[in-house]
Protein backbone atom coordinates (compact mmCIF):
# COMPACT_ATOMS: atom_id res chain seq x y z
CA UNK A 1 0.00 0.00 0.00
CA UNK A 2 2.61 2.02 1.21
CA UNK A 3 4.95 1.59 -1.79
CA UNK A 4 2.05 2.19 -4.34
CA UNK A 5 1.02 5.31 -2.70
CA UNK A 6 4.84 6.68 -2.49
CA UNK A 7 4.68 5.68 -6.68
CA UNK A 8 1.34 7.78 -7.35
CA UNK A 9 2.53 10.86 -5.24
CA UNK A 10 5.66 10.63 -6.64
CA UNK A 11 3.89 10.24 -10.43
CA UNK A 12 2.15 13.28 -9.40
CA UNK A 13 4.69 15.86 -8.24
CA UNK A 14 6.67 14.66 -11.32
CA UNK A 15 3.92 15.67 -13.84
CA UNK A 16 3.03 18.34 -12.16
CA UNK A 17 6.66 20.46 -12.43
CA UNK A 18 6.78 19.16 -15.84
CA UNK A 19 5.31 21.44 -18.60
CA UNK A 20 2.69 18.96 -18.82
CA UNK A 21 2.74 18.18 -22.63
CA UNK A 22 0.69 14.87 -22.47
CA UNK A 23 -2.22 17.04 -20.74
CA UNK A 24 -2.67 18.91 -23.57
CA UNK A 25 -3.99 16.53 -25.88
CA UNK A 26 -6.42 15.18 -23.09
CA UNK A 27 -8.08 18.90 -22.22
CA UNK A 28 -8.42 19.09 -26.25
CA UNK A 29 -10.24 15.55 -26.79
CA UNK A 30 -12.66 16.93 -23.51
CA UNK A 31 -13.08 20.30 -25.10
CA UNK A 32 -13.70 18.38 -28.61
CA UNK A 33 -16.57 16.16 -26.19
CA UNK A 34 -18.18 19.19 -24.48
CA UNK A 35 -18.47 21.98 -26.95
CA UNK A 36 -21.94 22.83 -27.25
CA UNK A 37 -23.95 21.19 -30.20
CA UNK A 38 -24.12 23.16 -33.77
CA UNK A 39 -27.52 25.27 -32.95
CA UNK A 40 -30.17 23.29 -34.56
CA UNK A 41 -32.00 24.32 -37.92
CA UNK A 42 -34.42 27.23 -37.49
CA UNK A 43 -37.60 25.62 -38.50
CA UNK A 44 -40.49 28.03 -39.42
CA UNK A 45 -44.13 27.53 -38.69
CA UNK A 46 -46.34 27.56 -41.23
CA UNK A 47 -49.84 28.42 -41.17
CA UNK A 48 -52.11 26.77 -43.96
CA UNK A 49 -55.90 26.07 -44.19
CA UNK A 50 -55.60 22.34 -45.82
CA UNK A 51 -59.14 22.66 -47.23
CA UNK A 52 -57.71 23.66 -50.95
CA UNK A 53 -56.66 21.46 -52.81
CA UNK A 54 -54.77 21.13 -54.74
CA UNK A 55 -52.81 23.55 -52.86
CA UNK A 56 -53.18 22.44 -49.81
CA UNK A 57 -55.05 19.41 -48.18
CA UNK A 58 -54.89 16.08 -45.71
CA UNK A 59 -54.27 13.05 -47.17
CA UNK A 60 -55.46 9.66 -45.75
CA UNK A 61 -53.02 9.49 -43.12
CA UNK A 62 -53.14 12.85 -42.45
CA UNK A 63 -50.34 14.68 -43.97
CA UNK A 64 -50.72 18.41 -44.88
CA UNK A 65 -49.70 17.73 -49.25
CA UNK A 66 -50.00 20.11 -52.14
CA UNK A 67 -48.74 22.27 -54.48
CA UNK A 68 -47.77 25.65 -51.89
CA UNK A 69 -46.91 22.73 -49.40
CA UNK A 70 -44.04 20.99 -51.69
CA UNK A 71 -43.08 25.12 -52.75
CA UNK A 72 -42.27 26.16 -49.48
CA UNK A 73 -40.73 23.32 -48.80
CA UNK A 74 -38.49 23.69 -51.64
CA UNK A 75 -37.40 26.93 -50.45
CA UNK A 76 -36.78 25.72 -47.24
CA UNK A 77 -34.32 22.85 -49.01
CA UNK A 78 -32.60 25.26 -50.76
CA UNK A 79 -31.84 27.76 -48.06
CA UNK A 80 -31.16 25.37 -45.94
CA UNK A 81 -33.66 25.62 -42.83
CA UNK A 82 -36.68 23.44 -41.64
CA UNK A 83 -40.44 24.34 -42.15
CA UNK A 84 -43.03 22.67 -40.13
CA UNK A 85 -46.61 23.29 -41.54
CA UNK A 86 -50.03 23.57 -39.30
CA UNK A 87 -53.34 23.37 -40.20
CA UNK A 88 -55.04 26.33 -39.40
CA UNK A 89 -58.55 27.63 -40.44
CA UNK A 90 -58.85 30.29 -42.76
CA UNK A 91 -60.78 32.64 -40.91
CA UNK A 92 -58.16 34.30 -38.52
CA UNK A 93 -55.29 32.90 -39.95
CA UNK A 94 -53.50 36.47 -40.80
CA UNK A 95 -54.12 37.01 -37.20
CA UNK A 96 -51.76 34.40 -36.41
CA UNK A 97 -48.93 35.87 -37.59
CA UNK A 98 -50.06 39.04 -35.69
CA UNK A 99 -49.82 37.68 -33.33
CA UNK A 100 -46.72 34.93 -33.99
CA UNK A 101 -48.11 31.50 -33.35
CA UNK A 102 -46.87 31.13 -37.54
CA UNK A 103 -43.98 33.23 -39.13
CA UNK A 104 -45.64 32.62 -42.25
CA UNK A 105 -48.87 31.78 -43.86
CA UNK A 106 -49.13 29.82 -46.93
CA UNK A 107 -52.62 29.35 -48.28
CA UNK A 108 -53.07 30.38 -51.79
CA UNK A 109 -53.36 33.39 -50.23
CA UNK A 110 -54.34 36.50 -53.00
CA UNK A 111 -52.02 39.19 -52.42
CA UNK A 112 -54.53 42.53 -52.52
CA UNK A 113 -54.06 45.97 -51.93
CA UNK A 114 -56.09 45.37 -48.43
CA UNK A 115 -54.08 42.69 -46.74
CA UNK A 116 -50.51 44.43 -47.66
CA UNK A 117 -51.98 47.20 -45.95
CA UNK A 118 -51.84 44.47 -42.80
CA UNK A 119 -49.32 42.33 -43.59
CA UNK A 120 -46.26 41.45 -46.40
CA UNK A 121 -45.70 39.49 -49.08
CA UNK A 122 -43.40 37.47 -50.44
CA UNK A 123 -42.86 38.28 -54.81
CA UNK A 124 -46.22 36.19 -56.48
CA UNK A 125 -45.25 32.75 -57.05
CA UNK A 126 -49.11 31.82 -58.78
CA UNK A 127 -51.37 33.15 -61.05
CA UNK A 128 -54.83 32.62 -60.65
CA UNK A 129 -58.47 33.79 -60.90
CA UNK A 130 -62.33 33.43 -59.93
CA UNK A 131 -64.19 30.88 -61.31
CA UNK A 132 -67.65 29.92 -61.53
CA UNK A 133 -69.10 26.44 -60.12
CA UNK A 134 -72.73 25.45 -61.43
CA UNK A 135 -74.87 22.78 -61.84
CA UNK A 136 -74.50 21.00 -65.66
CA UNK A 137 -77.91 22.37 -66.07
CA UNK A 138 -78.12 25.67 -64.87
CA UNK A 139 -78.61 28.72 -67.33
CA UNK A 140 -75.65 30.93 -65.78
CA UNK A 141 -73.27 32.08 -68.41
CA UNK A 142 -71.25 35.11 -66.88
CA UNK A 143 -70.68 36.66 -63.77
CA UNK A 144 -73.66 38.85 -64.16
CA UNK A 145 -76.04 36.37 -64.00
CA UNK A 146 -75.34 35.72 -60.21
CA UNK A 147 -76.85 39.36 -59.48
CA UNK A 148 -79.55 37.87 -58.01
CA UNK A 149 -79.11 34.25 -57.09
CA UNK A 150 -77.72 32.34 -53.99
CA UNK A 151 -74.35 31.80 -54.59
CA UNK A 152 -71.50 30.04 -51.95
CA UNK A 153 -68.27 31.48 -51.28
CA UNK A 154 -65.50 30.84 -48.80
CA UNK A 155 -65.53 33.81 -46.01
CA UNK A 156 -63.08 36.30 -45.91
CA UNK A 157 -62.03 35.29 -49.28
CA UNK A 158 -61.20 37.00 -53.08
CA UNK A 159 -64.77 35.09 -53.94
CA UNK A 160 -66.40 36.83 -51.48
CA UNK A 161 -65.32 40.05 -52.26
CA UNK A 162 -66.20 39.57 -55.88
CA UNK A 163 -69.45 38.22 -55.30
CA UNK A 164 -70.33 41.01 -52.70
CA UNK A 165 -69.44 43.51 -54.62
CA UNK A 166 -71.82 42.09 -57.42
CA UNK A 167 -74.91 41.40 -55.07
CA UNK A 168 -74.24 44.08 -52.51
CA UNK A 169 -73.07 44.18 -48.58
CA UNK A 170 -76.71 43.45 -47.17
CA UNK A 171 -77.22 40.63 -49.61
CA UNK A 172 -79.22 38.16 -48.11
CA UNK A 173 -78.09 35.73 -50.54
CA UNK A 174 -74.61 34.95 -50.16
CA UNK A 175 -74.12 31.77 -48.04
CA UNK A 176 -70.29 32.41 -46.86
CA UNK A 177 -68.66 29.24 -45.56
CA UNK A 178 -66.13 28.18 -43.24
CA UNK A 179 -64.41 26.34 -46.22
CA UNK A 180 -64.45 26.21 -50.25
CA UNK A 181 -65.13 22.09 -50.45
CA UNK A 182 -68.08 23.12 -47.62
CA UNK A 183 -69.86 25.53 -50.30
CA UNK A 184 -69.23 22.90 -52.98
CA UNK A 185 -70.82 20.62 -51.00
CA UNK A 186 -73.98 22.89 -50.87
CA UNK A 187 -74.04 23.40 -54.57
CA UNK A 188 -74.25 19.48 -54.77
CA UNK A 189 -77.08 19.54 -52.38
CA UNK A 190 -78.71 22.64 -54.30
CA UNK A 191 -78.59 25.00 -51.10
CA UNK A 192 -76.78 27.44 -53.41
CA UNK A 193 -77.15 28.17 -57.22
CA UNK A 194 -73.54 28.88 -57.47
CA UNK A 195 -70.18 28.38 -55.82
CA UNK A 196 -67.17 31.56 -56.97
CA UNK A 197 -63.77 29.96 -55.68
CA UNK A 198 -60.03 29.83 -57.49
CA UNK A 199 -60.09 28.36 -60.94
CA UNK A 200 -57.66 25.84 -59.60
CA UNK A 201 -59.78 24.76 -56.68
CA UNK A 202 -62.68 24.24 -58.53
CA UNK A 203 -61.09 22.37 -61.63
CA UNK A 204 -59.64 19.97 -59.06
CA UNK A 205 -63.26 19.38 -56.98
CA UNK A 206 -65.04 19.21 -60.24
CA UNK A 207 -62.87 16.99 -62.20
CA UNK A 208 -62.29 14.51 -58.85
CA UNK A 209 -65.44 15.08 -57.01
CA UNK A 210 -68.86 15.38 -58.74
CA UNK A 211 -69.51 12.58 -61.51
CA UNK A 212 -69.90 15.27 -64.28
CA UNK A 213 -72.64 16.91 -62.04
CA UNK A 214 -70.72 20.66 -61.97
CA UNK A 215 -69.09 22.98 -64.73
CA UNK A 216 -67.28 25.54 -64.62
CA UNK A 217 -68.56 29.14 -66.04
CA UNK A 218 -65.75 31.53 -66.66
CA UNK A 219 -65.99 36.06 -66.72
CA UNK A 220 -63.33 38.35 -68.47
CA UNK A 221 -64.79 40.65 -65.57
CA UNK A 222 -62.61 38.51 -62.85
CA UNK A 223 -58.85 40.60 -62.22
CA UNK A 224 -56.36 38.41 -62.28
CA UNK A 225 -55.49 37.26 -58.94
CA UNK A 226 -51.85 36.22 -57.37
CA UNK A 227 -50.89 34.48 -54.81
CA UNK A 228 -47.88 35.48 -52.13
CA UNK A 229 -46.60 33.74 -48.96
CA UNK A 230 -48.04 36.38 -46.09
CA UNK A 231 -45.88 37.35 -43.03
CA UNK A 232 -46.10 39.37 -40.28
CA UNK A 233 -45.73 43.19 -41.36
CA UNK A 234 -42.53 44.39 -41.06
CA UNK A 235 -40.64 40.90 -40.69
CA UNK A 236 -38.29 42.07 -43.94
CA UNK A 237 -36.11 40.03 -42.98
CA UNK A 238 -38.14 36.68 -43.63
CA UNK A 239 -39.84 38.08 -47.01
CA UNK A 240 -36.41 38.62 -48.17
CA UNK A 241 -35.65 35.16 -47.40
CA UNK A 242 -38.65 33.47 -49.04
CA UNK A 243 -38.79 35.63 -52.13
CA UNK A 244 -35.19 34.95 -52.60
CA UNK A 245 -35.94 31.17 -52.51
CA UNK A 246 -38.61 31.44 -54.76
CA UNK A 247 -36.16 33.14 -57.64
CA UNK A 248 -33.41 30.34 -56.47
CA UNK A 249 -36.27 27.09 -57.02
CA UNK A 250 -37.57 28.53 -60.18
CA UNK A 251 -34.13 29.12 -61.72
CA UNK A 252 -33.25 25.77 -61.18
CA UNK A 253 -36.15 24.63 -62.62
CA UNK A 254 -37.54 22.94 -59.27
CA UNK A 255 -40.51 25.25 -59.18
CA UNK A 256 -41.52 24.42 -62.82
CA UNK A 257 -41.09 20.21 -61.96
CA UNK A 258 -43.70 20.88 -58.36
CA UNK A 259 -45.95 23.14 -61.35
CA UNK A 260 -45.91 19.89 -63.59
CA UNK A 261 -46.44 17.64 -61.13
CA UNK A 262 -49.63 19.32 -59.84
CA UNK A 263 -51.22 20.54 -63.01
CA UNK A 264 -49.75 18.31 -65.98
CA UNK A 265 -48.26 21.22 -67.55
CA UNK A 266 -45.30 23.92 -67.56
CA UNK A 267 -46.16 27.39 -66.11
CA UNK A 268 -47.31 29.40 -68.92
CA UNK A 269 -44.79 31.89 -69.96
CA UNK A 270 -46.51 35.01 -67.91
CA UNK A 271 -46.26 33.61 -65.14
CA UNK A 272 -43.03 32.32 -64.63
CA UNK A 273 -41.88 35.72 -64.71
CA UNK A 274 -41.53 37.22 -61.57
N1 LIG B 1 -57.09 33.10 -53.07
C1 LIG B 1 -58.24 33.33 -52.25
C2 LIG B 1 -57.96 34.42 -51.26
O1 LIG B 1 -56.86 34.73 -51.01
C3 LIG B 1 -58.70 32.10 -51.50
C4 LIG B 1 -57.67 31.42 -50.68
C5 LIG B 1 -58.22 30.38 -49.75
N2 LIG B 1 -57.20 29.50 -49.30
C6 LIG B 1 -57.43 28.44 -48.55
N3 LIG B 1 -56.43 27.64 -48.28
N4 LIG B 1 -58.60 28.22 -48.06
O2 LIG B 1 -58.86 34.98 -50.69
Amino acid sequence: GLVLAGFILAACGKKADAPAPAAEPASAAASVAAAPPPPPAKVYVVGTDAAYAPFESQNDKGEIVGFDIDVVSAIAQKGGFEVKFINTPWEGIFNTLTQGDRDLVVSAVTITEERKQTMDFSTPYFDAYQLIAVKTNSKVTKFSDLKKLKVGVQNGTTGDEVVTKLQGKSSANIKRFESTPLALKELEAGGVDAVVADNGVIVNYVANNSNNQFKTVTDKEFAPEQYGIAFKKGNTELVEKFSKGLADIKADGTYDSIYKKYFGEAPAAAAAAP
